[in-house]
């Protein structure tokens, strides 16, 4: 059954882990939903990641749209949050309500926020008033990444985490059924986790979070380039898809693919008649 924010505070609650992936395509979707995960996130990350941008900064609300409907095509039991992409929401109020309403009218159940100021708090509440549930985001942000200069290890000291936390509790009276917590220790993650009443997703926040998320491509290896220390391959479909083109590439230059079983056959009258 197609989960929803109770759902994910009765897992917190229950004690059992919530398990989360990024999805920006309708047939990796597909294969998510079918495995039961409990969530997709169809990150910003996919500027990166799908479309080959430099950084999560330039992709818009109308680019992510599409791949929010692509995403809830597949995924029809899971689900689904939209990320709300760099400058989406940051304007004012009316703007971030205007772009959340586009992407659960794209067939998205929720949006994600990075951040908490007192504008950000604003919108999830009136987001929340309106229908439309919000996942937080703390720690390290990387829509904030040129102010925080760098992929850098958050709430690394008690000082920073109380911090954090206290951005949490926020977050969470405002309305937020959960957040994600990214790039922190493992103990810093526990301490926000076990002082707060929703669940938490951490990514590179060790294993006391209340649930995990990672992205779906990173785990299954389709890259080479880099991979962060808190992921871990489960696949190595870079290999695999490598080895399949390159066979088909010789297998086409070698007259070795199409064979007659991958070819249609004209019937033999019709044959003759090519030929006579
Ligand atoms: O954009 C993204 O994919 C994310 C996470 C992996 C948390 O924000």
């Amino acid at each position: 059954m197609k989960k929803n924010v109770h759902s994910f505070q009765k897992l917190k609650d229950s004690g059992e882990k919530i398990a989360m992936l990024t999805a920006y395509d309708y047939s990796t979707a597909k294969v998510i939903d079918e495995a039961g995960i409990d969530a997709i996130l169809v990150g910003d990350s996919l500027a990166m990641v799908a479309l080959g941008y430099r950084d999560t900064y330039i992709i818009t609300a109308e680019e992510m749209k599409i791949f929010v409907k692509a995403v809830s095509k597949g995924a029809v039991n899971t689900f689904i949050v939209a990320d709300m992409p760099f400058m989406s929401y940051n304007i004012n109020v009316e703007q971030g309500l205007e772009n959340a309403s586009k992407m659960i009218k794209a067939g998205a159940s929720a949006i994600k926020l990075e951040g908490c100021n007192k504008y950000i708090l604003t919108l999830v509440q009136r987001c929340v008033e309106s229908g439309i549930p919000v996942l937080g985001h703390l720690g390290f942000t990387p829509q904030l990444m040129n102010t925080i200069g760098g992929h850098k290890i958050q709430g690394k000291t008690a000082e920073m985490t109380e911090e954090i936390l206290v951005n949490a509790q926020k977050l969470e009276a405002a309305g937020c059924f959960a957040i994600v917590l990214e790039l922190m220790p493992a103990e810093s993650a526990k301490y926000i986790t076990d002082n707060l009443k929703i669940p938490t997703i951490g990514i590179g926040a060790g294993s006391e979070c209340s649930g995990q998320i990672v992205v779906t491509d990173d785990i299954l290896g389709k890259f080479t380039d880099f991979k962060p220390k808190f992921v871990k391959k489960y696949a190595d479909l870079h290999g695999v898809v490598l080895e399949s083109i390159t066979q088909y590439k010789n297998e086409v230059k070698n007259l070795i693919f199409p064979s007659q079983d991958e070819s249609f056959e004209l019937n033999p009258e019709e044959f003759d008649k090519l030929n006579s």
